[in-house]
């Protein structure tokens, strides 16, 4: 069945696309579109030809997997030009989300009606490209060039009102019903002797070129700051910028060679494997059967850092909580940060007052367990020690009903474990969350070895409740994020003691496009939390392993980082951001010394091989051991836990397009000085040999 289809009703063409889920438009999309647009311009009986796509939503944009590969088909920029060329009234009648190539679709049309829940946007960006079907073109000319390069850096979606006042749209509908408004408003526009009004030849919002030019000095300052490392929103600037001297053909021409550019860029890769990477980490085998049980009422044990966030996290999606902790005082501490918290979101305009006291409402502690017999789900958030995790969770088994789940965020501390003092251990799971709670997207999902479907299906729906992005991770030491964490810091820790700087050591790491140097967040983290798993696990060690005293001797000094106001960094009032402590290169060549090793030079391309090689070497074995299911998976833990550049595609993705070839090359070489350490994994060996590369295991 075509997915572009078209019925005549007397004057007026109605197009009807249908290409689901989201309307993409496909190769077959453009080729529907354009046969019958051509069609219809031959039907001198037609006045008007609405188009709409009545499923879910209005086109949300070029189907993004085409991009990267060799289609035979027509382009949309030329199907855009040629149905804004037509002599005929052409309406978009627009519902859903219009994105991307939909809205050009939408604004090379000569009126838009659009239904109140229409959500209009050029998202490329988002992808590392720009709009190149018209849209940096058609948008300024619609809605001035300061809005449409805010549309355009950012992606954001506009709301159909907002959109209405821009000039985007023309009207909105009073209900949802696409067809029938389109045809409505068609038959309107011919009646009051409307014309064809092609968008191309609008001017009045960019002819202001005074007010024009001073907005695009402002706008290139802060994209150069906020953009850096980015290649598309510098694209996308250029492209309005330079289209506002050209003619329309010209600017259209410009605005495709850009796109071109854009297309061949590895951030494009990158972006685009980050888009489907996080829609492909909610595809796990318990959802096929699991059914998620009601989440309404929440426990949270411990209101610490974690147990407030994660609070906050829970009555942000509308749930609500009764959080225990051991003294008045703990709970007073507790509730005077979470206020504190919706006090500033008030202040800064993100809520009002009313649903400031709205969101609390739902908060309650208490230091009586009994008071969580009604709860659906309990998240311990107590301190990292199984003995207090088992005690708490023993108290559980007691006092909550048989079908509540219990949670436990532990970061390192074995689920399976902590189940076992469980009468159903099928009811328990790991949920990881990362700090602060309320903002961070990450929420690993630990499932252990009898956790039921259902348990992981309500996990997997308590994301979504709260926007996280969820991924499934199977049980062991830090699960999928903080094991690669170790395995990196370790091997950071030795080049450090071989002689690098760590303040070198971050900067590299910060150019490669990360947010922060492993120094800075071991500071933001507190070097305590890194000190107490070191002794954890300093009984498990085994002689042979090399083992670097120097972030000892930093937090024997108390240096932890920010709450200290000292660690690798200083921190104060008048202190300026990344000021190195200078005490740590003593401590360094004191280290070195001790160690009797020779200090060597090392330049940045080997601490950014050895920081990858370490993260792949990791991720490697993980995926052998299957504590995460695919690649991409870990890739989707640190992009958004980790502060991995998503324009890198994650530390998965960035080794395929580096060549896993160069990364065991890398490994078998620092094997030949540290072969505990860096023995290469059988699973890189077999992928290199067989010429394959992660996302073949997608
Ligand atoms: N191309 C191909 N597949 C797409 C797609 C697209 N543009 N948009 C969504 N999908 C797929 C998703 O991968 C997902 O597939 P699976 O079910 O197999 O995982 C499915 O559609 C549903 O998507 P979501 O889970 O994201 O559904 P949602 O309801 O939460 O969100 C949406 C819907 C707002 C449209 C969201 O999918 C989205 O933002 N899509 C991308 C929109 C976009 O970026 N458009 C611009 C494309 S580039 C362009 O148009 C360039 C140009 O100038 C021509």
């Amino acid at each position: 069945m075509s997915v572009v289809k078209h019925r005549i009703l007397d004057e007026i063409a109605l197009i009807e696309v249908s290409n689901p889920p989201v309307n993409a438009i496909s190769a077959a999309v453009r080729i529907g579109l354009l046969e019958t647009i051509e069609e219809l311009s031959l039907d001198e009986k037609i006045l008007a030809i609405v188009i709409t796509a009545p499923e879910r939503t209005f086109l949300a944009g070029a189907d993004i997997k085409e991009f990267g590969k060799k289609i035979d088909a027509p382009i949309l920029g030329n199907i855009c030009d040629k149905i804004e060329s037509l002599n005929k009234i052409v309406v978009a009648s627009l519902h859903g989300t219009p994105l991307g190539g939909g809205l050009e679709v939408a604004m090379s049309a000569h009126y838009r009606i659009a239904a109140p829940n229409t959500k209009v946007g050029l998202p490329e960006v988002l992808l590392g490209i720009l709009p190149g079907a018209g849209g940096t073109q058609r948008l300024p000319r619609l809605c001035g060039v300061s809005m449409a390069l805010d549309m355009m850096l950012t992606g954001k979606h506009v709301p159909a009102k907002k959109a209405l006042d821009a000039g985007i749209i023309d009207v909105i509908s009073k209900n949802n019903s696409t067809i029938d408004n389109g045809i409505e408003y068609a038959k309107k526009l011919i009646k009051d002797g409307f014309k064809p009004r092609p968008t191309s030849q609008m001017e009045n919002k960019i002819s202001d070129t005074q007010e024009i030019s001073n907005s695009l000095i402002k706008i290139k300052e802060t994209a150069s700051k906020k953009y850096k490392n980015l290649f598309s929103p510098h694209a996308i600037i250029k492209s309005v910028e330079e289209g506002l001297k050209l003619n329309f053909p010209e600017a259209i021409s410009n605005e495709r060679e850009l796109f071109e550019e854009c297309i061949q860029s590895p951030q494009r890769q990158g972006l685009i494997h980050s888009f489907f990477a996080e829609r492909a980490n909610t595809k796990v085998p318990e959802l096929k059967d699991g059914k998620p049980i009601e989440l309404k009422k929440i426990g949270i044990i411990g209101g610490g850092t974690m147990g407030t966030g994660i609070s906050m996290a829970a009555m942000n999606a509308g749930l609500d909580v009764i959080m225990i902790e051991q003294n008045d005082e703990a709970i007073e501490k507790a509730k005077t940060k979470i206020n504190a918290t919706y006090d500033r979101n008030v202040k800064l305009n993100r809520i009002n007052n009313e649903q400031k006291l709205e969101i609390m409402s739902m908060f309650s502690a208490t230091t009586d367990f009994n008071e969580l017999k009604d709860r659906d789900l309990i998240i311990e958030a107590v301190f990292e020690n199984m003995d207090i995790k088992k005690e708490v969770f023993s108290k559980l088994n007691q006092i909550c009903r048989k079908n509540c789940i219990l949670a436990t965020n532990t970061s390192y501390l074995n689920v399976n474990e902590i189940a076992t003092v469980v009468d159903d251990p099928s009811r328990v799971i790991g949920l990881h969350f990362f700090s602060p709670a309320n903002i961070m997207k990450l929420l690993e999902i630990v499932v252990a070895e009898k956790t039921s479907t259902d348990t992981v299906a309500s996990a997997f729906d308590l994301a979504k409740k709260m926007r996280k992005v969820p991924v499934r991770s199977g049980v062991c030491d830090g699960f999928i994020g903080n094991r690669i964490l170790s395995k990196y810091l370790v091997s950071t820790y030795h080049m450090v003691e071989d002689g690098a700087s760590p303040f070198h050591v971050d900067k590299v790491i910060r150019d490669f496009g990360c947010a922060m140097g492993i120094f800075q967040v071991i500071d933001l983290a507190g070097g305590d939390i890194g000190w107490a798993t070191r002794k954890r696990k300093a009984p498990f060690r085994h002689k042979d392993d090399r083992y670097v005293q120097i972030p000892d001797r930093v937090c024997e000094r108390g240096w932890f980082g920010q709450k200290t106001s000292k660690g690798y960094y200083l921190y104060g009032e008048n202190v300026d951001f990344l000021t190195p402590n200078p005490e740590i290169e003593v401590i360094c060549e004191q280290e070195r010394k001790r160690a009797g090793i020779t200090p060597k030079k090392f330049d940045d391309k080997e601490i950014l091989d050895k920081y990858i090689a370490a993260m792949v070497y990791e991720g490697t074995k993980i995926l052998s051991e299957q504590i995460a299911l695919k690649p991409s998976d870990i890739d989707v833990v640190f992009t958004n836990g980790y502060g991995f550049p998503k324009w890198r595609g994650g530390p998965m993705k960035y080794a395929d397009m580096i060549g896993l070839d160069k990364i065991l090359k890398n490994i078998q070489k620092y094997s030949e000085e540290d072969p505990r350490f860096w023995s290469p994994p059988k699973l890189l060996e077999d992928l290199v040999k067989q010429n394959k590369n992660f996302d073949s295991l997608n």
